[in-house]
């Protein structure tokens, strides 16, 4: 099987094919899912919920991620995986250096950090030292203490002005690919319209050029679901045609619907 690569992402976005990603956490649901065909995967921080129990991203450190990224490669050879760099780890560029090597030795192809125009030099100087770059924006858990709460964000002009213009930036620093978190519609459109590298959105409507779930949340099992998510298992009753279901949904573009979205 080929390695899936950025270079694929970059042209399902030229032929404006839109495509499935999720989170995974293990070697088993991670081959479920390349099974299924799904060959983007993160290793989000949310595993600090939807593994450890906790009520935010913040106690994950770069040694779970590191385990859970080793595991997701055992399961899943070929995909392309981003691990989530965690709260701290990358609050000066040094320690992103040595935090972001630990992730790609233990298989990861891309990290992920979270912030704005702040990052710029942080995602230059990772580029520029072989580690690819994926920018999460919008609503950022690990900033939920300064955010007041998981909230959408880029709700007024001004906001989502200084969104779009940091998204520009960090495209121009180097980053390869934007995660948008809980933002409106119009406004996820608009960025992944401006930006030449590809565009996920969760809770972004279903304008962006990929999609992501965590998969707790694709599968029903989450306790109090965000309004963007889907649980696909209750439709199918068996996991692997949820995860069908999923993939076929955002190709298509049926999800995220309007009720999955915000204005
Ligand atoms: O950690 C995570 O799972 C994430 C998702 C919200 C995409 O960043």
């Amino acid at each position: 099987m080929k390695p899936t690569t950025l270079s694929d992402l970059r042209q399902l976005k030229k032929e404006k094919r839109k495509f499935a990603t999720i989170t995974a956490y293990d070697a088993s649901f991670a081959r479920l899912f390349t099974e299924q065909g799904i060959n983007v995967m993160l290793i989000g921080d949310s595993l600090g919920m939807t593994v450890q129990g906790f009520d935010s991203t913040l106690p994950v450190t770069v040694e779970d991620i590191s385990y859970h990224t080793r595991s997701v490669r055992a399961g899943s050879p070929h995909a392309f995986l981003i691990a989530d760099m965690p709260f701290m780890s990358y609050a000066t560029p040094e320690q992103s250096f040595d935090n972001a090597a630990v992730l790609m030795r233990s298989g990861a192809n891309m990290v992920k950090i979270e912030g704005g125009d702040w990052l710029c030099d942080t995602v230059r100087m990772l580029a520029e030292r072989a580690v690819p770059v994926c920018v999460h924006m919008g609503l950022m858990p690990q900033s939920v203490n300064v955010l007041g709460g998981y909230k959408v964000q880029g709700r007024d002009e001004a906001s989502a002005q200084k969104l779009l213009n940091d998204a520009i930036a960090l495209e121009k620093a180097g980053a390869q690919l934007l995660l948008l978190e809980c933002v409106p519609t119009k406004l996820a459109k608009r960025i992944t319209e401006t930006l030449e590298i590809p565009v996920i959105g969760i809770g972004a409507g279903n304008m962006t050029d990929g999609q992501i779930l965590v998969m707790h949340d694709a599968l029903g099992i989450t306790a109090k679901a965000p309004k963007f998510a889907k649980d696909f298992l209750k439709e199918t009753g068996n996991i692997r045609d949820a995860v069908r279901l999923y993939i076929e949904q955002v190709e298509s573009g049926i999800y995220p619907g309007q009720e999955h979205s915000f204005k």
